[in-house]
C-alpha cells in the first residue's frame, strides 16, 4: 500500500528533540537536550494524597465526562492562581482548560488561520508550536532579535507586509531556546504595534514563575485593554507536565472558537488531573513550592554558566538566564554548527540544534540550545566538561 498523506503536513518534519531525545534513552548519553522539569520538583506525595481522597470520596467527579470548558473547581482556582500578581483574566475574557499549552497553539492556528496565512514569530522560537501552526498551514515570519531583544522594526515589517499576519507568537519569559526575557519597554512596543496594526498576540508564558533573578514584569495580557492578547498559562513546568493541565484565556469570543475546536479533538482536558490540580493550587502554599522550584533551577543554572566559563573556549557566546530552562550557546562562524553538535552526541553528549527552533531550519545557524533543569549535578559538571573540550578542538582547529 503507498500512503498518501494530507499536504499540510509535508514541510513538518518528526521533531528535531524527540529525535535526539531518542538517542538520549542510552543510560551512557549526559542530555542537555530536553526541556523536562528537575525530578527534584515534583510535588510527588501532594499528588498521591489529594488523588487517593478523591478517589475514594468522589470517584465519579473525576471518572465521568465532563464539560468542554473545564472543570469549575479548576477554573476558579487556576483564575485566583493566574490573577494573584496581575489581572491577567478580565471581566471581558473567558477560560478554557486545555490539554497542555501545546493545545492552545493548535487552537489558535486551527482557528485564525487559513491554508497559507502568516504567523508571525521570534526567531528562534518554541519548536512544538512552530510544528503546530505549520502542520495547520500557517506560514512562519520569523524576527530577529538585536542587542538582546526582538527586534522591533523588523517587527513593524513583518507586520506591513502581505499578506498581512493572523498573529504574532511570542514568549516574553524566559524565552525557549534563548533563555532571554523581553523588557518592559519591548513589551509595551510590541502591543503598541499589535494595535496599530490589528494583529492579535499568542502570548506563551510556561516560564514565568521560574525567575529566580531580578524583579517579574508584566504580562502582555496585563498590559492588554483592547483585546489582543490570547494567554496561554500551563503548569507543566510549576506541577506537573505528565498530568496535561494547561489555561487558554482570551476574550470570549476567540474562546467560544476554541471551545468548538476542542470539542471536535478531545471533548475535555482530563477530569482528574484538574480536580488534582485545583486542589493542590487551593490547599497547597504555591508560593513555597515555586521558591522551591526556583531554588533548585538557579542552582542548575549558575552551576553550569561555572562550568561552561571554566570550561568553554573564550570565543563562545551565550545567554545568561535570570528564570527558566534554557541557555542559547553561540559558536563562532568559521565552527560548523552542527558537526560540533554530532561530535558532541559521539561523546555521549546531547544538546539541541539552533536551526531546529528557526522558521525556516535550512537557514545558517551557529547556535544550540542547552538545558540546566533535568541533568543532576554531577551531569552537569561532566557534560559541560566533556562539550568545554570540543569547543577549544573545533574553534582552535578550524580559526
Ligand atoms: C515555550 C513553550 N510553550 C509551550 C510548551 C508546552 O507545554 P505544555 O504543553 O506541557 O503546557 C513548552 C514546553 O516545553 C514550551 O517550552
Amino acid at each position: 500500500m503507498k500512503y498518501q498523506f494530507a499536504n499540510r503536513m509535508s514541510n513538518v518534519k518528526a521533531s528535531a528533540i524527540r529525535e535526539i531525545l531518542k538517542a538520549t534513552a542510552d543510560p551512557q548519553m549526559i542530555s542537555f537536550a530536553g526541556g523536562n522539569p528537575s525530578a527534584e520538583a515534583f510535588p510527588v506525595k501532594e499528588i498521591e494524597k489529594i488523588s487517593a481522597d478523591i478517589l475514594s470520596h468522589e470517584p465519579i467527579s473525576v471518572l465521568q465526562y465532563g464539560i468542554t470548558e473545564g472543570d469549575q473547581e479548576f477554573i476558579q482556582a487556576a483564575t485566583k492562581f493566574l490573577n494573584r500578581h496581575e489581572q491577567i483574566l478580565t471581566d471581558k475574557d473567558q477560560m478554557l482548560v486545555t490539554s497542555g499549552s501545546q493545545q492552545i497553539m493548535e487552537f489558535a492556528a486551527k482557528t485564525l488561520c487559513n491554508e497559507g496565512d502568516v504567523v508571525v514569530c521570534e526567531n528562534p522560537s518554541f519548536l512544538g508550536a512552530l510544528n503546530a501552526f505549520k502542520s495547520l498551514g500557517a506560514v512562519l515570519r520569523g524576527v530577529e532579535y538585536k542587542d538582546g531583544q526582538l527586534d522591533l522594526d523588523a517587527l513593524e515589517k513583518a507586520l506591513q507586509m502581505e499578506p498581512k499576519p493572523k498573529f504574532i507568537y511570542l514568549i516574553p519569559n524566559f524565552q525557549n531556546p534563548t533563555g532571554m526575557t523581553m523588557s518592559l519597554e519591548v513589551r509595551k512596543q510590541i502591543l503598541a504595534l499589535a494595535k496599530k496594526y490589528e494583529v492579535l498576540i499568542l502570548e506563551d508564558n510556561p516560564y514565568g514563575d521560574l525567575r529566580f533573578e531580578g524583579e517579574a514584569i508584566p504580562s502582555i495580557k496585563s498590559l492588554d485593554q483592547d483585546g489582543l492578547v490570547i494567554y496561554a498559562a500551563s503548569l507543566s513546568k510549576i506541577i506537573a507536565p505528565g498530568m496535561r493541565v494547561a489555561c487558554a484565556v482570551a476574550p470570549r469570543e476567540i474562546i467560544q472558537k476554541f471551545v468548538v475546536a476542542k470539542q471536535a479533538s478531545d471533548v475535555h482536558s482530563n477530569l482528574w488531573a484538574q480536580k488534582v490540580m485545583a486542589r493542590y493550587l487551593c490547599n497547597y502554599d504555591m508560593d513555597a513550592h515555586i521558591e522551591s522550584i526556583r531554588k533548585i533551577y538557579k542552582n542548575k543554572c549558575y552551576l553550569m554558566l561555572e562550568e561552561m566559563k571554566k570550561h568553554f573556549h573564550p570565543s563562545v557566546q551565550y545567554t545568561k538566564p535570570t528564570g527558566g530552562m534554557f541557555i542559547w550557546v553561540t559558536l563562532p562562524e568559521h565552527v560548523d554548527m552542527l558537526t560540533f553538535v554530532k561530535k558532541a552526541l559521539e561523546k555521549n553528549v546531547a544538546v539541541v540544534p539552533g536551526n531546529a527552533f528557526l522558521d525556516d531550519d535550512t537557514k545558517e545557524c551557529h547556535s544550540f540550545r542547552m538545558n540546566y533543569s533535568t541533568p543532576t549535578d554531577d551531569k552537569i559538571r561532566e557534560g559541560v566538561k566533556i562539550l568545554g573540550q570540543l569547543t577549544y578542538e573545533m574553534c582552535e582547529v578550524s580559526s
